[in-house]
């Protein structure tokens, strides 16, 4: 049955019933939804949501680590409707147009070292799967054309589409959608709370280099690692991982991808993550808040060394897609730049990192909170049965607290953050870079109460 226009003008309560009946929610269990509400979030303001029913909450995630400058910024809307009153879309196939170009020049003059060439796309997994295509392309073109492969971590996540999905090392989110593209392969995480004392501290680092020579290193062409790793609750890496494992991947002649689809545009309280660890990267991708997700748009940085073979003769990276790049992405880029810049988010982050951190370590007397670790407006908790032994929790045992009880409760409380379980049971804070004092005291006054009961559930 198809809907007629009359039933798609939902009243409020009417908005329930269309949502359950015809929108696919994306990683979403409908059934969930089948005697419950869909949260249905109608209107946004600072780090604020309000949903259909007039409740508001604190967007202690960023809608997804994605609205960075805050909701609400009524200037971006506004460089949307001055690009399409000038120009509504023009591709980059072959023509350029100057929303793209400046923006181009832009992230390049933030961009560390020779990493001055900017490919557009729509998405983080399409960011990422270029970056795979270019990877092998590269060294096709340089003389090593068994160079395909690709390495990435356990646990991490790196988008949905085939080529990406090969990247993200969460195994339950694979198995349906086999065979993927050939040539990904996982190494450990930098995740060492659950280590043995004794471990060396670049251990992780090192499983990247042997990987490469079981692989053997004239098949690989690519590392590619988040700067700190989202999946598995925002995985810092160890002081050093970043220099070792840029000269394996020098020794080896592979690429060393930073995926920053979360890292970039301030979450780190820098302009890319790569550059609070200090390394740099052949290749950076990008999403998210590159636009404060205003409006769609992701992007690749290329270092000139790589691009170079691309750009003589008749040769040409044979990749594209119809939007990306497009004029109206490319001013609400702009845009949210220039507020980053006007209002200094990345030194707002920097100075008010240590206070949220605080409030999250202020949580450790309660029984169920194992690690806090993560780095600028980005942090996660882990969750244990026992904080001395470390011990976790059954596959049961984390449905049950983090979906029975975890993710319910806290948003019923007016907070949005994320409960998660594709590694060990998390919770995930991102909040608004504009987030202050205020904002943290909020956090607290809904995580402190939620955790105690949460323990005090498992006790009985
Ligand atoms: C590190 C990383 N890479 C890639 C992606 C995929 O991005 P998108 O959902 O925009 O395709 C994500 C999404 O969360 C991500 O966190």
């Amino acid at each position: 049955m198809a809907t007629t226009s009359a039933t798609v003008t939902a009243t409020e309560s009417g908005l329930q019933e269309l949502a359950k009946r015809h929108l696919w929610m994306h990683f979403t269990r409908h059934g969930a939804y089948r005697d419950a509400d869909v949260p249905i979030i109608v209107r946004g303001e600072g780090p604020y949501v309000w949903d259909e029913k007039g409740n508001r909450y604190l967007d202690g995630l960023s809608a997804l680590f994605c609205v960075n400058a805050g909701h609400g910024r009524t200037e971006l809307g506004d460089a949307a409707a001055r690009q399409v009153s000038e120009l509504d879309f023009y591709t980059l196939w072959s023509y350029a147009h100057p929303g793209a170009i400046e923006l181009a020049s832009r992230i390049a003059s933030l961009a560390p070292a020779d990493l001055n060439r900017v490919f557009f796309t729509n998405s983080g997994s399409e960011a990422v799967e270029s970056a795979i295509k270019l990877a092998r392309a590269y060294h096709q073109r340089t003389g090593n054309p068994r160079k395909t492969k690709f390495i990435t971590r356990e646990v991490a996540y790196h988008g949905t589409t085939l080529g990406a999905l090969a990247a993200t090392g969460i195994s339950a989110l694979r198995q349906e959608f086999e065979p993927l593209v050939p040539g990904g392969y996982q190494v450990p995480n930098t995740n060492s709370y659950h280590w043995p004392a004794d471990r060396d501290p670049l251990w992780a680092a090192d499983q990247i280099e042997e990987k490469i020579l079981y692989e053997h290193p004239d098949t690989v062409a690519a590392v590619i690692l988040e700067p700190l790793q989202n999946a598995g609750g925002c995985i810092p890496p160890q002081d050093g991982y970043f220099d070792r494992v840029r000269e394996i991947c020098d020794r080896h002649n592979v690429l060393l991808v930073s995926d920053e689809v979360i890292c970039a545009w301030g979450r780190l309280g820098h302009w890319f993550g790569c550059q609070r660890y200090g390394f740099v990267p052949d290749v950076m991708t990008v999403a998210k808040a590159i636009t404060s997700a205003y409006v769609p748009m992701g992007g690749m940085i290329v270092s000139d060394r790589i691009a170079e073979p691309f750009m003589g003769g008749k040769e040409m990276f044979a990749h594209g897609s119809t939007f990306a790049g497009h004029p109206v992405a490319s001013a609400v880029a702009m845009a949210n730049l220039d507020v980053f810049e006007r209002e200094d988010l990345n030194d707002h982050v920097l100075r008010k990192e240590g206070e949220f951190r605080a409030m999250l370590d202020s949580l450790r007397d309660i029984p169920i909170v194992g690690d806090v670790r993560g780095a600028g407006f980005f942090h996660a908790i882990e969750l244990v049965k026992d904080q001395e032994t470390k011990e976790g929790f059954s596959d049961e045992e984390s449905e049950s607290l983090l979906r029975g009880f975890l993710s319910g409760e806290l948003f019923r409380r007016g907070l949005i953050c994320r409960a998660d379980d594709r590694g060990d049971p998390v919770i995930q804070l991102s909040p608004p870079l504009i987030c202050d004092t205020e904002q943290f005291e909020e956090i607290e006054n809904v995580l402190r109460p939620v955790l105690m009961e949460a323990w005090e559930r498992l006790e009985k």
